[in-house]
C-alpha cells in the first residue's frame, strides 16, 4: 500500500543560489505526476510568520532575537501549514527551514550553534525534511544574479561577500554532517540540468 503521508522537501542556498526557479519547476513536475503539492516558504508561511519575516528582512535586531523569531515563525508554520499537508498526503515544498538559521544566523551571524540546537529541540524535536536540496555556487555569482535581476536588496542581501562566504560554509558542513538527508547541487549549472539532477534525486527515493 502507498504510504499516505507527503514528503517534505526544502530548498536551501544562498540569497540568488536559483531556489525559487526550481522550487515551481519542481511544483509543476510532480503535479504532472498527479501529486497534490504545497509550496511554501520561510520566513514566512502563514499569515504572522510573512509579519515575521517582513520585521526580519528590514529591521536590525540582535542575532538572538533574530534566531528567536525565526523559529517563533517556524512553530506556526509547522503547526498551521507543514504538519497537516504532510498528514495529509501532500507533498510540501519549503523554500528554506531550519538548515537556513543554521547558515545564516550561526555561521553568519555568529549565534552561538547551541542556541541554535536548543531551538530546534524545542521546536520540532526528532522532526526534518525527507529531503533537502542544498544550491551551491560562489556567493560572488550569486550577487551578480540578485543584483541583475533588479530586486531592492533586503537586509540579508545587503551582508557582505564573507557574510555569504561563512553561511555556504555552514550549509556544507551541515550536508557533510547529513549525507543521507542532503543533495547537494552546482547551482552554477543551467536551470535545465539543475531541473534534471534534482528529478533524479527524488528518482532515486522511489516516492513516486
Ligand atoms: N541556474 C541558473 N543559472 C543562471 N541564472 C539563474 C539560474 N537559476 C536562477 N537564475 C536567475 O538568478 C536569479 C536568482 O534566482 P532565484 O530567484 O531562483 O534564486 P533564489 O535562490 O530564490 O534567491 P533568493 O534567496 O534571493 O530568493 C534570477 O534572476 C534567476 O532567473
Ligand atoms: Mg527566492
Amino acid at each position: 500500500m502507498r504510504d499516505a503521508r507527503g514528503r517534505f522537501i526544502t530548498f536551501e542556498g544562498i540569497d540568488g543560489a536559483g531556489k525559487s526557479t526550481q522550487i515551481a519547476r519542481l511544483d509543476d513536475a510532480l503535479r504532472a505526476r498527479g501529486r497534490e503539492v504545497l509550496r511554501t516558504r520561510e520566513p514566512g508561511g502563514t499569515c504572522l510568520g510573512e509579519k515575521l519575516r517582513a520585521l526580519l528582512l528590514d529591521v536590525e535586531m540582535h542575532v538572538d532575537t533574530e534566531a528567536m523569531l525565526m523559529f517563533a515563525a517556524r512553530r506556526e508554520h509547522l503547526a498551521a501549514v507543514i504538519e497537516p499537508a504532510l498528514a495529509a498526503g501532500v507533498w510540501v515544498l519549503s523554500d528554506r527551514f531550519t538548515d537556513a538559521t543554521y547558515a545564516y544566523q550561526v555561521g553568519g551571524h555568529g549565534l552561538a550553534a547551541a542556541r541554535c540546537d536548543a531551538l530546534e529541540a524545542w521546536v520540532h524535536p526528532g522532526f526534518a525534511p525527507d529531503l533537502t536540496l542544498l544550491f551551491d555556487l560562489p556567493p560572488a555569482l550569486a550577487a551578480a544574479r540578485v543584483a541583475a535581476s533588479g530586486a531592492d536588496p533586503d537586509r540579508f542581501e545587503r551582508e557582505r561577500r564573507d557574510f555569504f562566504e561563512r553561511a555556504r560554509a555552514a550549509y556544507l558542513e551541515r550536508a557533510r554532517r547529513e549525507p543521507e538527508r542532503f543533495r547537494v547541487l552546482d547551482a552554477t549549472q543551467p536551470p535545465e540540468v539543475i531541473a534534471a539532477a534534482i528529478e533524479a534525486a527524488i528518482a532515486e527515493k522511489a516516492w513516486l
